[in-house]
């Protein structure tokens, strides 16, 4: 079977693709599978990337860029479906069986991507368009879960053209104060600030105008931060819960990728047996209510009585070394090249 491996792409979470792709790439199983590595430049072009020389600072993790190669590529539709044409050399390269799409954020998590690869007709990886691109607007998802009555943080989105409307004080008066700054879609907490004053509040509006043109106001919910890994299409299963304990202010792309000691992974999560399982069957009914299939990391906040609020969900989330999704069901059982040829059966399904 011929699994091309999407990667990189134009959001702000380039870099943090690249690590992902890295892992599974090193984690796949060879004997089952055939690799074809595409690489999406930070300009959207699509190329075919030599196995080990598609990272130009493999061993300093922190640098990595994607290598450029002089080929461009395009995947064929129709009578040739899965066909990579490499549109310099004039060359046709290996058909593609399945996609494993693993670009974060825009473009590659937002239903784009999928969207894509349904007009392709190739079989992919994780959720199809309709619950990618909801899950990954926090300003819809968080509509239909309420809807569903799932617990959602309060919050307040306005758009580019109401910016002139949005009042420090109506906003605090609704919200309170710290408040959670963040534009609508997008990944790994870039252009996100935790905020207590006016002036630092006008400052997080204008950053996370810079990534979006909607932007959500929240609430600051005081709880602990629990994730849970969920893994099927009708009948999904749920893993052990992990737990993030932030180092800083907030669980911040920096403290998440830059800085190593910016916060501690804790896996399995320390719960009672009970609250396992009520953080599963919620991650479950999230999955559910938001029509994900094959993966998805739901992300809650615990508070201090047990309540669950949902805080994200990831569609397609971080497979890094330090990420939570793949090391979540390495300690359920599911080892990480497992985890893969699972998630490569149920794109079939
Ligand atoms: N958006 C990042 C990759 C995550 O949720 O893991
Ligand atoms: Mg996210």
């Amino acid at each position: 079977i011929n699994v091309a491996i999407v990667f990189g792409g134009k959001s702000a979470e380039h870099e943090v693709s690249l690590q992902s792709a890295k892992n599974i790439i090193d984690a796949i199983d060879r004997e089952k599978y055939d690799v074809v590595l595409i690489g999406v430049d930070k300009d959207g072009c699509w190329q075919v990337n030599e196995e080990d020389s598609f990272l130009l600072n493999e061993h300093d993790p922190k640098a990595i860029s994607l290598k450029k190669t002089s080929s461009k590529i395009a995947i064929l539709p129709g009578e040739k479906q899965g066909q990579v044409f490499d549109y310099e050399t004039k060359e046709v390269l290996p058909q593609i069986d399945v996609v494993f799409p693993i670009i974060h954020g825009t473009l590659g998590e937002d239903g784009s991507m999928q969207g894509l690869l349904r007009t392709l007709n190739l079989p992919f990886v994780g959720v199809d368009l309709l619950g990618s691109a909801v899950s990954m607007d926090k300003d819809f998802a968080k509509r239909i879960l309420r809807d569903a009555g799932i617990a959602v943080a309060n919050g307040l989105v306005y758009k580019k053209f109401e910016q002139s409307n949005i009042d420090f004080n109506f906003v605090q008066s609704k919200l309170g104060l710290p408040l959670f700054v963040k534009p609508v879609n997008q990944g790994s907490s870039v252009g996100v600030n935790k905020v207590e004053t006016k002036a630092e509040f006008d400052q997080a509006i204008a950053e996370a105008y810079m990534y979006d043109d909607k932007v959500l106001i929240e609430e600051a919910i005081v709880g602990r931060e629990i994730e849970c890994a969920v893994l099927g299409n009708d009948e999904p299963i749920a893993s052990l819960p992990g737990e993030i304990l932030p180092q800083t202010d907030f669980y911040s792309y920096e403290s998440k990728y830059i800085d190593d000691s910016g916060a501690v992974l804790s896996a399995p999560a320390e719960l009672t047996d009970e609250q396992t399982e009520k953080v599963q069957n919620e991650a479950i009914r999230v999955f559910k209510t938001l029509d994900c299939e094959g993966m998805a990391r739901v992300d809650f906040f615990m508070k201090s009585d047990g309540t669950l609020i949902v805080n994200e969900v990831n569609t397609v989330p971080g497979f890094t070394k330090i990420s939570m999704y793949p090391r979540l069901w390495g300690i359920t059982g599911l080892p990480y090249p497992k985890l893969i040829d699972r998630l490569i059966e149920l794109a079939f399904e």
